[in-house]
C-alpha cells in the first residue's frame, strides 16, 4: 500500500517563470519527491481569465514543463501534467462554483488586483477562478499545497469549501494545508520592493531563463536605500530593498539573516548586491542549460505530459465520481 502523503501545486503559464515562482514554490516542490506523492501542473485554464496570445500560451506551457523538469522535478517521481488535459478540473470546478459564495469570491485579493488591471475584461472566469483552483486541489486529495504567500488566501478559501461541502455530504474531501517556505515566500520586485516580484514589471523581475549578464545588471540596479554606511542589516520596515535581497540570498544559500549580516559586515551594498546576483546566477545556470536541452526534445516532453495526464485523470476521476454521486447525479 502506498501510504505517502500527497502534495499538489500549479503555476499559470501566463508568463516566463521567475525567481519568485522558483523560491516561493518550485524549489520547495523539487525537494519533496521522495517523501510525498506529488502532482504539479501547468494551470493553462486559469490563464485565459486574462487574454492570451494562443501561440504564446502553447509555447510557454511546454517551456514551463521543460523548466519544471530542469528544476529537479523528475517525471518518474512526480506526476507532471497540463491542466486542460484533465477534464475533471473543469467538471469539479463547476460543482464547487455552486458551493462558493459570492461574498467569499469578492474578497479575493487576486481578483481585486486583476480586475483593477484589466478593467475592460472583468469576466466571470476571473471572478470564479478560486473555485477552479479549489477543484485543482481537491481532485487529488492532497495533504499539502506548496505555494508562495500570495496564494495562501486561495488555499484558505479551498479549506472553507471543504468544510462546507463535507458538512453537507460527510467526509468527501481531505482538508489541505498551505505549505509556505520560511525564506522566499514573498520575493519582492528589485525595482519596487513594496510590491511582489512579477512579470508585469520586467526590470525588477529575474526570469529563470535569463542570461547571466542581464541578471547581474538587475541586481546591481536593485533599489536599496540611502543609509550612508550601506550596512547590510535586516530591517524590513525601514530597509525593504535590503531585506528583500537578504531574503533571496537566504533562500538560495540557506544562511540565516544573522550569518548574512556577519558575512557582509563593513562591506556595504556595492559588494552585497553583486554577491546576491552571483548566487542567483549560479543557481539558475544549470536549470537554464538543462531546460534548453529538454525543450529541444519535443517527443520526450509529449511523452511526459501524456503519461502525466493519464495518471492524473485516473486519480481525479475517482474523486469526481464520488462527488457526483454525493450531489445526486445519476451514474453514467
Ligand atoms: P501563480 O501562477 O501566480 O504563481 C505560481 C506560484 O509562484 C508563487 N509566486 C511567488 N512566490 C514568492 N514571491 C513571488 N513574488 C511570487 N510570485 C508568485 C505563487 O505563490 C505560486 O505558488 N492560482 C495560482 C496557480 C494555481 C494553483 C492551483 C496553485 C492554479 N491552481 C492549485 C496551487 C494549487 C497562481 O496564480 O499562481
Amino acid at each position: 500500500m502506498d501510504e505517502k502523503k500527497v502534495m499538489l501545486s500549479g503555476i499559470q503559464p501566463s508568463g516566463d517563470l521567475h525567481l519568485g515562482n522558483y523560491l516561493g514554490a518550485i524549489k520547495n516542490w523539487a525537494a519533496r519527491a521522495e517523501e510525498f506523492d506529488c502532482y504539479y501542473f501547468m494551470a493553462d485554464m486559469h490563464t485565459i481569465t486574462v487574454r492570451q496570445t494562443p501561440a504564446d500560451l502553447r509555447r510557454r506551457t511546454l517551456e514551463q514543463l521543460a523548466q519544471y523538469i530542469a528544476c529537479g522535478l523528475d517525471p518518474e517521481k512526480n506526476t507532471l501534467f497540463i491542466q486542460s488535459h484533465v477534464p475533471q478540473h473543469a467538471e469539479l470546478g463547476w460543482v464547487l462554483n455552486c458551493y462558493t459564495m459570492f461574498g467569499e469570491l469578492s474578497r479575493m485579493t487576486q481578483f481585486k488586483d486583476k480586475s483593477a488591471k484589466h478593467k475592460d475584461n472583468i469576466n466571470g472566469g476571473l471572478f470564479t477562478y478560486p473555485a477552479l483552483m479549489a477543484a485543482d486541489i481537491l481532485l487529488y486529495q492532497p495533504d499539502f499545497v506548496p505555494v508562495g504567500e500570495d496564494q495562501k488566501q486561495h488555499v484558505e478559501l479551498t479549506r472553507n469549501i471543504v468544510q462546507r461541502f463535507n458538512g453537507i455530504y460527510d467526509d468527501v474531501f481531505k482538508m489541505p494545508e498551505p505549505y509556505i517556505p520560511k525564506a522566499g515566500a514573498r520575493v519582492m520586485g528589485l525595482t519596487a520592493p513594496d510590491s511582489k516580484m512579477s512579470k508585469s514589471i520586467p526590470e525588477g523581475c529575474v526570469f529563470l531563463m535569463e542570461k547571466p549578464e542581464d541578471i547581474q545588471r538587475k541586481f546591481k540596479r536593485a533599489i536599496t536605500d540611502s543609509d550612508t554606511e550601506h550596512p547590510v542589516r535586516y530591517d524590513p520596515a525601514n530597509k525593504p530593498g535590503v531585506a528583500n535581497l537578504m531574503n533571496i540570498y537566504s533562500a538560495i544559500t540557506g544562511k540565516s539573516f544573522q550569518e548574512i549580516e556577519t558575512e557582509f559586515a563593513g562591506q556595504g551594498y556595492g559588494k552585497f548586491k553583486p554577491a546576491v546576483g552571483e548566487a542567483v546566477i549560479e543557481t539558475l545556470r544549470p536549470i537554464r542549460e538543462e531546460a534548453s536541452r529538454i525543450l529541444a526534445d519535443k517527443a520526450y516532453l509529449e511523452s511526459v505530459y501524456k503519461a502525466g495526464a493519464e495518471k492524473a485523470s485516473y486519480v481525479a476521476n475517482k474523486t469526481l465520481r464520488k462527488v457526483y454521486k454525493k450531489v445526486g447525479f445519476v451514474p453514467r
